[in-house]
């Protein structure tokens, strides 16, 4: 029977799912984005050289993977020519391997624009996007004002659509006091990259599910975290689409009995880039150790991710929420040489212990973190590859996260390196 495996982020993005996706693809016939866009950034680190994926999925350096952008994710033509353009340059012809759902919304020039707009506008509320027009493009999306793929079918009308939209758009761009698009410059900027995608547009929906029927092996690639969901993430922190297991369901039009195994992706610490309460950040020197250590700097924007440590209550919320099957714990040889470990387990509110973030984000932002502390390790666990090489403090940290969630850890990840792993 092929083996289908989902793979998602359990905290607030960039958990390293790049890499373990990077790893199971290698067992993989069809790899597919189901939600989210070029907001994401996955990390592949292969020998020397590192690529970071945004619209493409990480799969993609898989050379018998056929990927799938599938009608979930809001593409942006631009965004995606690049990335196809980078890899053109090392010698890879990914469009070949290519499918962009002609149902998937596109990230069209008032989203980016307009996402800066309301930025501004929000002022110290920010949210901190990543100003890729996630949010634009999704809310045009539910607004019934988008433009999807499959429209690129007749050059002719979309670009007179696209001029429509535009123009519509700068309404609302004015009004949020921000300086309106040049129609016919932005028009002109993003036709060249609609002509080209267009040839890779096709009904991903028949296609993935003739492909299930051949018995091909799936890898769903999970983007930002799942405490960054649109409905049971940290709202209105959060980023525009269903981040869980629900994204994948809706974003690809498979049926759930189809999705297979889901793996979580935990970094041994959290981290998170953008506004929004974080109970077990450090905002001291330590903090700053972790970021420097594990360069927990953006992979989109740059930006320095804040640190803290490893939330189980906001993870274990996350299994809960998703039916994971196995947890893949990543970064642990970054918290080598910290003498101890506290996880925040639960969380205290009016007096009452609770075991996941609350809906309001007041609440969240006052409820206070309940840390359990675990003994640090002195011999380093960085690169090891057999679990016999993880020291006995390293292996009790991993063990008491087991327990706490119960769902077993497979994979530890040691190193940035595609083979720094150990298998359990
Ligand atoms: P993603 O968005 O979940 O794919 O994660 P990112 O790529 O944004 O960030 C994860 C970072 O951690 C990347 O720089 C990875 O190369 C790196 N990384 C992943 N796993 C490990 C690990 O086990 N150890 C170390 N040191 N780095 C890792
Ligand atoms: P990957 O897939 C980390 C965060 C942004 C911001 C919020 C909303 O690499 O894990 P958006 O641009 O989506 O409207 O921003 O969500 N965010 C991420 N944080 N990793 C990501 O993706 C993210 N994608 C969005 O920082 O706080
Ligand atoms: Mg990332």
């Amino acid at each position: 029977m092929p083996r289908n495996r989902v793979v998602l982020g359990l905290q607030w993005g960039d958990e390293g799912k790049g890499k373990v996706i990077d790893l199971l693809a290698a067992e993989a016939d069809v790899v597919v984005r189901c939600q989210g866009g070029a907001n994401a950034g996955h990390t592949v680190v292969v020998g020397s050289k590192k690529t970071v994926r945004h619209l493409l999925p990480s799969g993609i350096l898989n050379q018998h993977a056929r990927c799938v952008i599938a009608h979930g994710v809001v593409l942006d033509p631009i965004a995606l020519c690049s990335e196809l353009d980078e890899l053109l340059a090392g010698g890879c012809d990914a469009a070949k391997r290519l499918v962009v759902s002609d149902r998937a919304h596109l990230v069209l020039p008032c989203h980016p624009h307009m996402d800066k707009a309301q930025e501004i506008a929000r002022g110290a509320s920010k949210v901190g996007t990543t100003l890729r027009g996630i949010g634009p493009c999704y809310t045009d999306k539910t607004a019934r004002n988008g433009l999807r793929a499959g429209e690129l079918a007749d050059l002719v009308a979309f670009e007179r659509k696209l001029r429509d939209v535009l123009t519509k758009s700068n309404v609302i761009i004015r009004a949020l006091g921000s300086e309106p698009l040049d129609v016919d410059a932005a028009v002109a900027g993003y036709m060249p990259a609609a002509r080209r995608i267009a040839p890779l547009i096709n009904d991903s929906i028949t296609i993935l599910h003739q492909a299930m029927a051949e018995q091909r092996s799936f890898l769903f690639e999970g983007a930002q975290g799942a405490q960054l969901d649109i409905d049971v993430g940290t709202y209105p922190f959060v980023t525009s689409s269903n981040t869980g297991i629900g994204g994948i369901l809706t974003g690809s039009g498979l049926s759930h009995k189809q999705l297979g195994d889901v793996i979580g992706v935990v970094k041994a610490y959290t981290s998170r880039v953008g506004s929004g309460p974080f109970l077990a950040e450090l905002t001291d020197a330590r903090g700053e150790a972790l970021r420097q250590r594990g360069r927990e700097f953006g992979a989109t924007t740059g930006r320095p991710r804040r640190c803290g440590w490893l939330d189980l209550a906001a993870v274990g919320y996350a299994c809960r929420l998703n039916g994971v099957d196995a947890i893949a714990l990543t970064k642990l040889d970054i918290l080598d040489g910290e003498p101890e470990l506290p996880v925040c387990v639960s969380y205290r509110l009016d007096g009452k212990v609770i075991h996941g973030p609350p809906a309001r984000i007041d609440d969240l932002a006052r409820a206070e973190p309940m840390y359990e502390v675990l003994p640090g390790w002195k011999k380093p666990v960085t690169g090891a590859r057999k679990e016999a090489d993880l020291p006995s403090e390293a292996r009790s940290y991993i063990a008491f996260i087991e327990k706490r969630l119960g769902v077993p850890v497979k994979w530890v990840g040691t190193g940035a390196g595609r083979d720094e792993i150990v298998l359990r």
